[in-house]
């Protein structure tokens, strides 16, 4: 990682955990990743040499910005976000990061995006958005991920009681091994098997 990159994600890093102490407005909020899913997240890009990279959640980019810089100059990552406020802190500091072009920003109902996406369409998705709709997405996810490659969801561990559902339906699912990992806030790692 080139160190104007390192210096901008501790920079972040630093400003959301300030931001968060300050307010008790979810929306003021960042809630961005902790640094070691940053470098898990980055690993697993690495390791399976994702290319299409979708994340669900944007905020003010810190994630985004390890998954950028792990896909390569030849990838892409595509990351939603419906707060505009959010949207253009993030756009700021990608183009301070220097990886606009390797940036996507849609502002849109995660939902509403990812039922218009093709089949297999992502090598790699980071879900890290709006936990009460995870397994109504599912059947989305699902059809959009490419069959040998990972979904990586956040919060399994600090928010696991809102996840109870979506981890059914994962279970439940043929085709898909998944683990928790405890990394961070909890990282639940969901493979699509080859058929
Ligand atoms: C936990 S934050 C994302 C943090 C970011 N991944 C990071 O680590 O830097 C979740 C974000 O998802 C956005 N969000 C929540 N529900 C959404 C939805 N249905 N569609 C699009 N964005 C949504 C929120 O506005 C919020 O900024």
């Amino acid at each position: 990682m080139e160190h104007d990159l390192a210096a901008l994600l501790a920079e972040l890093e630093e400003f959301g955990s300030t931001n968060d102490a300050a307010t008790d407005d979810r929306s003021r909020k960042m809630l961005n990743i902790t640094r070691d899913t940053g470098v898990f997240l980055a690993l697993l890009v690495k390791a399976t040499r994702a290319k299409k990279v979708l994340e669900i959640g944007t905020s003010n980019g810190y994630s985004t910005l390890w998954l950028a810089d792990a896909v390569g100059k030849d990838g892409s990552v595509t990351t939603i976000e419906r707060a505009s406020d959010k949207r253009a802190m993030a756009e700021r500091n990608f183009r301070r990061a220097g990886l606009g072009s390797r940036i996507e920003q849609i502002g849109d109902e995660a939902g509403r995006f990812i039922g218009t996406r093709d089949a297999g369409e992502y090598d790699f998705i980071f879900l890290d958005s709006d936990r009460g709709q995870y397994a109504d997405w599912w059947p989305s996810l699902q059809r959009i991920l490419a069959a040998g490659h990972l979904l990586v969801v956040d919060n399994a561990t600090s928010h696991a009681h809102q996840m109870e559902d979506f981890n059914r339906l994962v279970t439940a699912s043929d085709g898909y091994l998944s683990s928790l990992s405890p990394i961070g806030k909890g990282e639940l790692v969901i493979l699509k098997e080859d058929a």
